[in-house]
C-alpha cells in the first residue's frame, strides 16, 4: 500500500479535504459510488444506500442502466454528432468509463469539464483526471521518431477491446538512426 494510503475500503483524503468533508451525512456521489460497486464510501453512505435498497431493490439496476446510457449518449454525441465540448454537471466519483475517456476514444480532441459540489469528487479528479495537454505531452518527444500509432489516449495504444481507468495519452518514441 503506498505510503499515505487510507485503509482499503476508506478514501485516501487529503488534509485539506478532510476540513471540509462531513462524514457523517452521507453524500450522494458517495451513495451512488456504493451502488455502482465502488470503494469511495463511509458508513454513513453506505447504510443510507442500503436503506434506499431495501425500500426499492431496482435502485441497483436502474444506477447501473444510468450510467450505460451515458457512456451510450456520450459515444453517440462525440461520434455521430460531431460535439467535441462536454459539461457534465454532476460527475460523481470517477469510474470506469467517465466522459472523458468515452468521448476521447472517439473524438481524442473532444474536451471536457466536470461539475460536481461534492468535495470528495474534486479530490479524486484531482489525483486521477488532470490530464496534460497533448501539446505537453508532445514535448516529451521532441527529436524522436514517434513509433505508430504516435501519441494516442492508452487504451488506443494498448489495443481495441482494452480499457485503463487512469485517462492519459501514451506514446513511444526512439532516437533516429544514425544516417
Ligand atoms: C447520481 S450521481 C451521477 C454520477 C454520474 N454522472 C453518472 O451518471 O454515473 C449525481 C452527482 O451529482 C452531484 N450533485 C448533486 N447536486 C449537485 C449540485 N447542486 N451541483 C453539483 N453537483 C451536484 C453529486 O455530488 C453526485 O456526484
Amino acid at each position: 500500500m503506498p505510503e499515505g494510503r487510507a485503509p482499503a475500503n476508506e478514501p485516501n483524503l487529503e488534509g485539506d479535504l478532510q476540513a471540509t468533508l462531513d462524514t457523517g451525512v452521507a453524500h450522494p456521489a458517495r451513495v451512488y459510488d456504493y451502488w455502482l460497486g465502488g470503494k469511495d464510501h463511509f458508513a454513513v453512505d453506505r447504510e443510507a444506500a442500503e436503506q434506499v435498497i431495501a425500500a426499492n431493490p431496482a435502485v441497483l439496476p436502474g444506477v447501473r442502466a444510468n450510467r450505460a446510457f451515458l457512456g451510450r449518449a456520450v459515444r453517440y454525441l462525440a461520434g455521430e454528432a460531431g460535439i467535441r465540448q462536454f459539461l457534465d454537471l454532476g460527475t460523481g466519483l470517477p469510474t470506469a468509463q467517465n466522459t472523458h475517456q468515452v468521448a476521447q476514444s472517439v473524438a481524442p480532441d473532444a474536451r471536457i469539464v466536470y461539475v460536481d459540489n461534492d468535495p470528495m469528487v474534486l479530490a479524486h479528479a484531482r489525483a486521477l483526471l488532470t490530464l496534460r495537454t497533448r501539446p505537453d505531452f508532445e514535448r516529451f518527444f521532441g527529436g524522436l521518431e514517434m513509433v505508430q500509432p504516435g501519441i494516442v489516449p492508452l487504451p488506443q495504444w494498448r489495443g481495441p477491446g482494452s480499457e485503463h481507468p487512469i485517462p492519459c495519452y501514451a506514446g513511444m518514441g526512439r532516437k533516429p538512426a544514425r544516417g
